[in-house]
Formats: C-alpha cells, sequence, structure tokens
C-alpha cells in the first residue's frame, strides 16, 4: 500500500495505489476467508456503516490456514463465525450472479459446515472439524470475489453497526429469514443447501425458516434481537428512516 495513502484514499475498489512487500495473511478464525481475497471491510465509526477496500494489491503472497490456530477461539465465537462462512457460500450459490464454477467451492464450503460446524463448537481442539472449518471459510472467501454476497450480509450489517454485533451473530440471525425468504426462487438449490445442513428436504418457507433458526441457536447463538438490545422502532422512525443496504 502506498505510504501516503489515508484510509479514505483507499476505500472503494482499486484504489489502493501498489504494495512494496509480500504479504502472509494468517487466519485465526474460521470466518471471513479473508486470506481468500482482495476485500478487506471496516467500521467507519462516525458514519455507522461498512466500508471496503478492495484491491488485487491485497490478495495473498502466502495464506496460512493451520487449524491448531483456532483451538482457542471460544465456542460462542466459532459459531457466529462459522454461520458467517456457511452464509457467504450459501449467498454466493443462491446468488442471482451465481456461476457454475464457484458453485463448486460454495458446495464444498457448506457441506463442510454441515458435517463439522457443530463439532468444532463442542470440542475447540477437534482438528479435523477445526481443518473442516478452516477450509469452509476458505471456499465462503473464494466465493466472495467472483460472485459475493447478497441479502442476508445487506441486512445484517446495519445490525453489526448499529447494535454492535459480531458481525458472524448478525449474519446468523438473519440467516433463516433469508434462507426461507429467497427459496421459491431458488428451491433446487436451497433444498441442496438444507440437506447439507442437516435441516431435511422439501420444506416449507415456514419450516425451513424454523428449523435453520434451530440450526442456529443449537450452536448456542442467541437468536432473538431483543436480546441483543433491539427495540422496536416507532411507527414514525419506521416511516422516516431506512436501512442502508451494503454488497
Ligand atoms: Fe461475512
Amino acid at each position: 500500500m502506498g505510504r501516503t495513502q489515508t484510509f479514505a484514499d483507499v476505500a472503494g475498489p482499486n484504489r489502493v495505489a501498489g504494495r512494496n512487500t509480500l504479504l502472509a495473511q494468517v487466519a485465526t478464525t474460521a470466518g471471513t476467508g479473508s486470506e481468500a481475497g482482495i476485500r478487506s471491510l471496516i467500521t467507519d465509526p462516525d458514519k455507522g456503516t461498512k466500508v471496503a477496500v478492495e484491491s488485487p494489491h491485497m490478495i495473498a503472497d502466502l495464506a496460512v490456514l493451520d487449524p491448531e490456530l483456532t483451538y482457542s477461539v471460544p465456542p460462542a465465537v466459532t459459531a457466529a463465525t462459522g454461520v458467517d462462512a456457511m452464509a457467504h457460500c450459501v449467498e454466493a450459490f443462491t446468488n442471482r450472479r451465481a456461476h457454475p464454477m464457484i458453485d463448486g467451492f460454495a458446495r464444498m464450503g457448506f457441506r463442510l459446515v454441515g458435517k463439522y460446524l457443530a463439532r468444532a463448537v463442542r470440542d475447540g481442539s477437534d482438528t479435523e472439524a477445526r481443518e473442516g472449518m478452516m477450509l469452509a471459510s476458505f471456499y465462503g472467501g473464494i466465493c466472495l470475489g467472483p460472485v459475493n454476497t447478497a441479502a442476508g450480509h445487506a441486512i445484517a450489517y446495519p445490525l453489526g453497526t448499529r447494535l454492535r454485533l459480531p458481525h458472524g451473530l448478525a449474519n446468523a440471525i438473519i440467516f433463516p429469514h433469508v434462507l426461507a425468504f429467497n427459496q421459491p426462487v431458488a428451491v433446487e438449490k436451497t433444498n441442496e443447501v438444507a440437506e447439507a445442513l442437516g435441516l431435511g428436504t422439501g420444506l416449507s418457507q415456514q419450516d425451513l425458516s424454523r428449523v435453520a433458526h434451530g440450526f442456529c441457536r443449537d450452536l448456542g447463538i442467541e437468536m432473538s434481537l431483543g436480546a441483543h438490545g433491539a427495540t422496536a422502532p416507532t411507527c414514525r422512525s419506521t416511516r422516516a428512516r431506512r436501512m442502508p443496504t451494503a454488497g
């Protein structure tokens, strides 16, 4: 990164002037998959929004995925970050801009989450489960580049900035709603996701929302927005304020 550039200078796509050193990225959670991509998301505390810096200069020369580095991640963080990794895969998979090549990475990612996330939450030193989740996160990171996320992340971002919820937690709370909402326009792919996560197949929208909610809750995630400090808006503020969206 050019040494004279400020954060404001580099915010947005392709504004990093360059870099004059090698970049090694070492994953310490299994969630964002940043080591696979060219984006960084940073909260602007003044505006209460997430700002993305995107540049090919941010691609890692060396990415380290060592499951032992995640042994000490607490169960709650393991659960929330794991759902984030899964959301990257699912939102790319069911995306209007989905691509068959990226679908393959997405499938590998959410299948690994279905197989290993609960195990990693139960036993943080389960190397096989931690390894599976690290790969799921990496595959999710690959999905972010060419396709990216959709409604789930867009709705979750304001929860992160306004309620100060961790990113993965905000995504987990939104996940069942968006999965069920999108089901009618992505029936087969949603079925595939549901089956991989052990939710069942051929579910109605209502049942899908309920069991996806249960999937997150069973990981120990508190799914009630009220429990995280959200209050119902008044009629006036509902009309006057619109939630910002992000890609
Ligand atoms: Fe995310």
